[in-house]
């Protein structure tokens, strides 16, 4: 049966516009679907949103962590063209778009319910190219989550895709209440754990670099100097601190200006920080060669397949209790079955765990 389909109406925040999105009944518009081969085994305990992976009561916050969604579109007006929109057209229409699976979201969202989680976090690049119609999908396809979980994102760089974008704060409209106007940003989850969330995205005229800003690298190192020495702190940033040891190194179009700069605010806060962060669409989690008192943990794309990750990167789970963070990494298999993995927390400089 076909589904029905509503009308969804979103106000834009440069205009006065209402655009007019089809979207089917409890499915976002899948651009591009999954085929028949990898749809969700109906028999399988995991497919079930009934079948919670865990029952056991948090000791502390539990975390889920949701990565790089990249909601987009293929339909673009001429004049939505006329920016460096273009270049993020082209590779939806020939290159990334073939590779991002919208309709795994209903599949994410179905297993961070049973992850039952008191926050989620996410590092930002809910959309591809800032579009109000991308951000209409990112809304609707987390809706099931919003409702119900606190949610705190910061924006990534394809959330500030155009000048456009960012002057008239397309993210921050269309998630108020999941996003925050003041950075850094501080807030302190059950059991002493903190969360700082940094803003490092801006547009760009070419190239995706990203600045966390003198004034926020001042105010970040007052804030975590200020923090209670021994209690966890969770960084929320959308950019990375690098790339693990014995990976290839980012372009340089690609990173923060002042990353030295941030990474030497976190060494020398001398809080235990785990730093989490999307941007570069690969899952890892490695103790910082130079900042030793940080982890780094990059959430990846979790619609994004390819034949390393043909469901997708997946979720990943935090809990804080008296032996210091469990890490789970929930991975969507090739048959949408998930599988989990404890990650080993990372002790020595340099050191990279396996996920
Ligand atoms: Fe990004
Ligand atoms: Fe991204």
């Amino acid at each position: 049966m076909t589904p029905a389909t509503t009308d969804i109406f979103v106000k834009r925040d440069f205009s006065a516009e209402y655009e007019p999105l089809r979207l089917a009944d409890n499915a976002i518009r899948a651009d591009n679907p999954l085929p028949e081969s990898m749809k969700p085994d109906p028999q399988s305990q995991h497919a079930s949103p009934q079948t919670p992976h865990t029952a056991t009561p948090a000791a502390g916050p539990r975390i889920a962590l949701l990565g790089d969604l990249h909601c987009f579109t293929r339909r673009f007006l001429p004049w939505q063209l006329i920016s460096k929109r273009i270049g993020g057209a082209l590779n939806v229409w020939f290159h990334r778009g073939k590779h991002l699976r919208m309709d795994l979201i209903p599949v994410l969202n179905r297993r961070i319910e049973t992850i039952d989680p008191t926050t989620i976090l996410a590092p930002g690049d809910l959309t591809m190219t800032a579009l109000p119609r991308e951000y209409a999908m990112a809304k609707q396809a987390l809706g099931p989550l919003l409702d119900r979980y606190d949610l705190l994102t910061v924006a990534g760089n394809h959330d500030r895709y155009t000048f456009t974008s960012a002057r008239t704060k397309r993210f921050e409209f269309h998630f108020p209440k999941q996003t925050v106007t003041a950075f850094p940003h501080h807030r302190e989850l059950a059991s002493g754990v903190h969360v700082v969330a940094i803003d490092t995205a801006k547009p760009n005229v070419i190239g995706d670099l990203g600045r966390v800003g003198d004034e926020q690298l001042g105010a970040l190192a007052t804030m975590l100097k200020g923090l209670p020495a021994g209690e966890p702190v969770i960084v929320l940033s959308h950019y990375t601190i690098g790339t693990p040891p014995g990976a290839k190194p980012e372009k340089p179009s690609h990173r923060l200006i002042d990353e030295a700069e941030l990474i030497t605010a976190l060494r020398e806060s001398d809080r235990q920080i785990l730093f989490i962060h999307g941007h570069v669409h690969r899952p890892w989690c490695y103790r910082h060669p130079v900042a030793t008192n940080v982890v780094s943990l990059d959430t990846g794309a979790p619609t994004l397949t390819s034949a390393a990750y043909p469901a997708g990167q997946g979720l990943w789970e935090l809990e804080h209790g008296p032996d210091g963070w469990q890490i789970t990494r929930h991975k969507l298999e090739s048959n949408l079955n998930w599988a989990t993995q404890s990650v080993v927390w990372p002790l020595e400089p340099g050191q990279v765990a396996a996920v």
